[in-house]
């Protein structure tokens, strides 16, 4: 199939903000024990930080870090993961029927997240708890001295207080399955007081409200609009969560969800545009789709599992493997969230470790990087920067979940400081090759430096800790750029990473 693409240095669609290539770890599974703090485990340090599992994630360069939760964080007491660690009590954990040992909590994730070079983005629990306790959260967290908690947080050996500048204002608050679960009103107006308190301790945090559990919840998108009329002016951000997967395993129509998404991600820019005409206000408000992923592999055992199991510590749960098929899906959505960019500024992959994750970790053995680990690295080391919109001509196809879906998915991100342009291309085909002829505009010198590929894998393929490398990238042949022209043949079911 030919597929005629275009773009131009001057039709930007938005400056892609860094942290759009974040991540969401929760206390859940193995996910944190055994995931990225082990102490025993021959690769930890002396705190018990698995080094081998640090590397994967450093490599990532992931901006920001969503913790604790979650479902988790909405039962939650974080005074019970502070002090002396033998003197910390062992809770139920009630969204997860696990017990919870509380010997990692926000000091040693402060010290992890330091380590591996990410921005802490902490969840307060609006479930179990409310304003009361998340103030004095934030107060352990971010007064520098002289008050009672920013005093024990000093007697906890943490002089200096931490720069968190994202606060997560509970989790998915809609959803039946949420500990304290609530209406939009109330809500709306918990979220708004208590963004209300934590910027009164620091005039510089942003704050990020609960949208919808995803669009399929029957009160989307009236819960949007009514949280945000409760919070509008006192937040910055409003969260999206979705999960995908292939259950009918019909290919087309799983790629067809990210278009999908699109939609959703359309849908709530205007509930957002509405509210804001409606209460006349001068501030913007934007998406953080903090919870994405695919999650479907083994979704019904594991509820199955653990809603009956008898409170179990770290148990394995959503140990997804994930497939070179659902690499594609994810290299695809992160092109959607790149030409989204000007609505979405902030997204986590969920989770990182163990947990439907790109980064896998056996307890007392080996680490190693899932198939998706390779399109969410490529994303965050090459897609900063400007989001250029790229005109697509090619063949389409109709699915259940979408129409007019192309064949060949194209993002653009022009890094204008070191004059680099990449781009990311997915052709989703099942048969055919696409050939592809792309005017580029404005930049006339540009040749490919760079070509990896992701291909010639089954769909089904996995990575594991046999098998650490069975499905990653190569070096890519056959594009080039001839005159201001990027042309190139792109296998079936193919992910490419061109920098010019
Ligand atoms: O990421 C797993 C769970 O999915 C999270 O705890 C919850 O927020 C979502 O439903």
């Amino acid at each position: 199939m030919l597929v005629r693409a275009s773009l131009h240095r001057d039709f930007k669609i938005s400056t892609i903000d860094d942290r759009l290539y974040s991540a969401f770890i929760e206390h859940m599974g193995r996910a944190i024990y055994s995931g990225i703090y082990e102490p025993g485990h021959p690769e930890a340090d002396s705190n018990g930080f698995r080094l081998d599992v640090l590397d994967l994630v450093r490599a990532l360069k992931i901006p920001a870090i969503r913790y604790p939760g979650g479902n988790f964080v909405s039962a939650y007491r974080w005074e019970d993961g502070v002090g002396p660690k033998e003197q910390r009590p062992v809770r139920l954990d009630l969204a997860w029927r696990s017990k919870e040992t509380n010997q990692v909590g926000i000091n040693e994730f402060a010290q992890w997240a330091e380590m591996a070079d990410i921005d802490m983005m902490l969840a307060v629990n609006l479930g179990s708890r409310g304003l009361e306790d998340a103030r004095n959260f934030a107060e352990y967290v971010l007064h520098p001295s002289g008050t009672y908690w920013s005093e024990l947080r000093r007697s906890h050996d943490v002089n200096k207080p931490y720069d968190v500048k994202m606060w997560c204002l509970g989790n998915e608050m809609d959803g039946p399955w949420q500990v304290g679960q609530k209406n939009a009103r109330e809500y709306g107006h918990l979220a708004n007081e208590t963004s209300k308190a934590l910027k009164a301790i620091n005039g510089n945090i942003e704050a990020i409200v609960c949208g919808s559990s995803n669009d399929e919840m029957p009160t989307y998108p009236d819960w949007e609009r009514e949280v945000l009329e409760e919070c509008y002016e006192n937040v910055d951000y409003i969260s999206l969560h979705k999960y995908f997967g292939n259950s009918s395993n019909d290919t087309l129509n799983y790629f067809g969800k990210i278009e999908e998404t699109g939609r959703y991600i359309q849908a709530i820019g205007g509930v957002i545009d509405f509210v804001k005409a409606k209460k006349r206000a001068k501030n913007d408000i934007y998406i953080c789709f903090d919870e994405w992923n695919v999650w479907y592999h083994q979704r019904e055992e594991d509820s199955r599992r653990w809603k009956t199991w008898d409170w179990p510590e770290a148990p394995d749960l959503l140990e997804e493997d994930y497939n070179f098929e659902d690499a594609l899906f994810v290299a695809g959505l992160l092109n959607e969230f790149i030409r989204r960019s000007d609505r979405v500024r902030i997204a986590c992959i969920a989770q990182l470790v163990n947990v439907i994750a790109p980064i896998r970790a056996e307890k007392g053995g080996v680490a190693w990087c899932q198939t998706i680990y390779y399109p969410y690295q490529f994303a965050s080391l090459y897609g900063r920067g400007v989001a250029l919109n790229v005109s697509v001509d090619g063949p389409t196809y109709d699915c259940s979940v979408a129409d007019d879906v192309n064949y060949l998915d194209v993002a653009a991100v022009h890094d204008e400081k070191n004059e680099k342009v990449t781009l990311f291309l997915v052709n989703r085909h099942l048969e055919e090759t696409a050939e592809l002829d792309l005017s580029l505009h404005g930049f006339d010198t540009a040749q490919v430096v760079e070509h990896k590929v992701m291909e010639g894998f089954g769909l089904r393929d996995t990575n594991g800790p046999d098998k650490p490398s069975a499905v990653a990238p190569f070096d890519g042949v056959g594009v080039g750029v001839e005159g201001c022209q990027v042309k190139g043949k792109l296998s079936p079911l193919s992910y490419h990473v061109v920098r010019l």
